[in-house]
């Protein structure tokens, strides 16, 4: 285990030479067993990653999945805030990433440092925290929102009491909007879910009239003006799985297109298109985790999420408090 760690410092991953011949999802449901393991997968992350979870889901289903397993290890195919959720909610658990630097362009649009300083410019404000935020962000935060809670956290919330919204101005925008509230924004997107092109997607839905837009809150306010359902991952898969329609264009990650499609194999989804030819409705971070990435670090146990004992409790606050809502919505069991 210890040749490992020293390798993994510079890639953020291990780069040991894997016997080709091995089945990896074999090797990967062995260890799964062996060690006690669960596989907790986000929806963005590539099929064979999928195929081999134990379960996939969107920021909420998998924070909760995280905190009640008793599992002895969380291994986590998502993105760094996500794993280190798992870790904050659970810490008992090693919790593990294949890739340590599969970040978030959302997350790191919110700096600590300079947020803190924002921050204490608006005494009067609460801050209600994306999840897609790092630990410290957490930490400054009184309340942590999803997209699939956010509109029942920011009305827990009295009317008359100011908020500052971090770090997505999307979905700042969009909740403000659907709120009614004049919630300050923090400026940080998804550079993902800002790159789909609006003309592109007018074009593509005249060339396919009966095609319903599904968007993630996380795209810009011109994409969710013409989208027939906006909501988290988790969301939009079950509306593609219910509704009657038979053709979709889907304004997120491409990574969900998997589950669409294995769930309604007879239906048809079109990935949004981006503003220019590039794969950039791939999530670079999201992409980084890999089969083989994924069977080393269960394997060797390594890259491992460690953190601070009185960060994890200060982050920890404004996560209870989600739950807790959440819980008392109807939203989670
Ligand atoms: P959800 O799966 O919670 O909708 O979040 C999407 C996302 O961007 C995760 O990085
Ligand atoms: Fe972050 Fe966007 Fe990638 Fe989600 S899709 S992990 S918000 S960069």
């Amino acid at each position: 285990m210890n040749i490992a760690f020293d390798r993994i410092t510079e890639k953020g991953f291990l780069d040991i030479e894997i016997d080709p011949r091995l089945d990896l999802f074999a090797e990967i449901e062995h260890l799964k067993k062996e060690k006690n393991a669960i596989l907790l997968a986000h929806y963005y992350q590539e099929p064979d990653i999928q195929d081999v979870a134990d379960f996939i889901g969107d920021s909420l289903g998998l924070a909760q999945k995280a905190q009640q397993t008793d599992a002895d290890i969380i291994v986590f195919a998502g993105v760094h805030f996500m794993a280190e959720t798992a870790k904050i909610l659970n810490p008992g658990k090693k919790v593990l990433l294949p890739d340590l630097n599969a970040g978030c362009s959302l997350a790191d649009s919110a700096p600590a440092g300079i947020f803190k300083e924002f921050k204490e410019k608006h005494p009067d404000h609460i801050v209600i925290s994306y999840i897609n935020c790092t630990a410290e962000i957490k930490a400054l935060s009184d309340i942590i929102c999803t997209s699939s809670n956010a509109e029942k956290i920011i009305e827990s919330v009295s009317a008359d009491q100011p908020i500052l919204f971090a770090p997505d101005k999307n979905l700042g925008a969009y909740l403000n909007k659907k709120t009614g509230r004049n919630m300050l924004l923090w400026n940080g997107a998804c550079m993902v879910h800002e790159i789909f092109s609006l003309e592109k997607i007018t074009k593509l839905k005249i060339r396919h009239p009966q095609a319903k837009l599904l968007a993630h809150p996380e795209c810009e306010e011109a994409v969710l003006a013409v989208a027939d359902f906006i909501g988290s991952t988790t969301q939009i898969l079950k509306f593609s799985e219910t509704d009657p329609s038979t053709q979709y264009i889907v304004a997120t990650e491409t990574g969900i297109l998997h589950q669409m499609q294995q769930n309604s194999p007879f239906k048809t989804f079109i990935p949004a298109p981006p503003t220019n030819s590039c794969a950039c409705n791939d999530c670079p971070h999201m992409k980084l985790n890999t089969l083989e990435k994924l069977y080393l670090c269960m394997k060797y146990e390594v890259p491992e999420i460690m953190m601070e004992e009185n960060l994890r409790l200060a982050a920890k606050k404004p996560m209870d408090r989600m739950m807790e809502i959440s819980r008392a919505a109807g939203l989670i069991g």
